[in-house]
């Protein structure tokens, strides 16, 4: 049966978050975006993520202004951002109404597809975000729709079955999903398995199935090549002069593969082309001011054992380089494991991924093992980002948290409506609804970013336009 295959544009956002620590600005985005419109993606990948908190404590930029811009820019072409769930884009659970409000502010100010995961696979934790974009599917302006896209968080472990992934779909199929992502962000898929996984999610759902890998480890064409095989409906790739490597498989070589096959993107290859040169100019920039690092690029096959998502990488690589312990590098890569498997396999993705990684810096570091232990570690442990896949050993237990209590609940079931609080701490600085969400979700960067925006605007002198570079977690 043939089968179009269609393509998410992650250059907006993954790539760079991936590559180049998300500092691609609005400015290098704009020139093409109306070419990228034209192209016929499925969506273009170019919100949430890294990317809200990059622009403000980066960039300078209001991450709802960059939307904006972003879907005038692109009106034909569905607009797909990244939601770590309750965690909305943040590193902690917020409270339901926080989450409402976001998922509805993002459908109002251009988002049509939102891709919702959980660190954890709870899905508890992501059950807010599926019943909000369901109540505001129709303040779409733009015509194209809605698409709720719930997450399977691929990992490894004893508990992460094929089994496993097949009844979690069923799950969020049934919680009102109308698309159902596979997310390899560890590009821990293997292809004979990916084609396996596919066949056997196809067979147990109705939604599409759209595949999101990277290609760390050098088998993300090879797994995008099996699971279009096996019925994969979308899959993720970047345009190559921000592909590959941490990042996703690029985006021209599968439209040539696929050229006048059955599963055909019907995408112009030489069209794709002229924009992607107008992204070189942009690596090279990012290359220019040190944030795109060439080992970003090459394939690691650590990350098949040491189960490290793309960002996480390079994240690691910034963190040790500014400590000046760049050759602990493959010790703390080592670690990462261990310490995944102490804190119960979770699999690795932001926020977890975050955790785990400065945790691991911290064993290798300090010289003794949760000796230091970071707070995120002790809300893990207390049970304040959800259920773990597998119970976490007694002694660690203790040592860690000693005698405090552990939740087994909905973590956000704990937390009061915090949006009033918020919108009154920061109403002197409101010039749209939206700034409430901003500083909710990043409270000093975004009062800082307001600060330089009033200053900005009043033409005074603000030295806190500029925010020193620094280590940012995605
Ligand atoms: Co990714």
């Amino acid at each position: 049966m043939a089968k179009k295959v269609q393509l998410t544009e992650t250059i907006l956002r993954d790539a760079h978050q991936s590559q180049a620590a998300t500092r691609m600005r609005i400015d290098e985005m704009l020139p093409v975006a109306s070419k990228l419109d034209e192209v016929g993606y499925y969506s273009i990948e170019c919100w949430g993520g890294a990317t809200f908190d990059s622009c403000l404590r980066f960039l300078n930029e209001d991450p709802w202004e960059r939307l904006r811009k972003l879907r005038k820019a692109m009106p034909k072409t569905k607009l797909q951002m990244l939601l770590r769930g309750q965690n909305i884009l943040g590193y902690k659970h917020y409270a339901d109404d926080v989450v409402e409000e976001f998922v509805k502010k993002s459908i109002q100010n251009g988002i049509n597809v939102i891709r919702i995961f959980d660190a954890l696979n709870d899905t508890r934790n992501m059950k807010a975000c599926i019943d909000a974009i369901l109540k505001y599917k129709n303040e779409d302006k733009s015509g194209l729709g809605v698409v709720c896209e719930a997450t399977l968080c691929y990992t490894v472990s004893e508990v992460h079955t094929r089994e496993y992934f097949v009844n979690l779909a069923k799950e969020l199929e049934g919680m009102g999903a109308d698309v159902i992502c596979l997310k390899d962000m560890a590009n821990l898929l293997l292809p004979y398995e990916t084609y396996e996984l596919v066949k056997a999610l196809k067979q147990a759902v109705k939604c599409p199935i759209h595949l999101h890998t990277h290609n760390t480890s050098g088998t993300g064409n090879m797994i995008y090549l099996k699971a279009i095989e096996a019925g994969v409906d979308i899959v993720d790739t970047a345009l190559s002069p921000m592909g590959n490597g941490t990042s996703q498989p690029a985006t021209e070589p599968l439209i040539a593969t696929l050229q006048g096959t059955e599963y055909d993107t019907g995408l112009d290859l030489s069209y794709v082309t002229e924009i992607a040169e107008h992204f070189k100019g942009v690596a090279e920039r990012l290359t220019k001011d040190g944030y795109l690092n060439k080992k970003a690029l090459q394939t690691d096959v650590k990350g098949l054992i040491y189960q490290v998502p793309g960002g996480m990488l390079s994240n690691l690589m910034n963190q040790l380089k500014e400590a000046n312990a760049m050759d602990k590098y493959d010790e703390v890569l080592a670690e990462v494991p261990k310490v995944r498997a102490d804190l119960g396999y979770p699999p690795l993705v932001t926020p977890s991924s975050q955790i785990v990684g400065s945790q691991a810096v911290l064993n290798v570091l300090s010289g003794e093992r949760y000796k230091m232990v970071t707070k995120e570690v002790k809300g893990i442990v207390r049970g304040e980002y959800g259920k773990l896949p597998v119970e976490i050993k007694a002694d660690l237990v203790k040592k860690i948290i000693g005698d405090e209590p552990r939740i087994t609940c909905r973590p956000a079931d704990n937390i009061k409506p915090e949006l009033e609080k918020y919108r009154e701490e920061i109403k002197e600085y409101i010039e749209q609804e939206e700034d409430v969400l901003s500083y909710a979700l990043f409270p000093q960067v975004a009062l800082k970013f307001f600060k330089y925006r009033q200053a900005n605007k009043m033409n005074l002198d603000s030295e806190i336009g500029d925010v020193a570079t620094k280590i940012q977690p995605v």
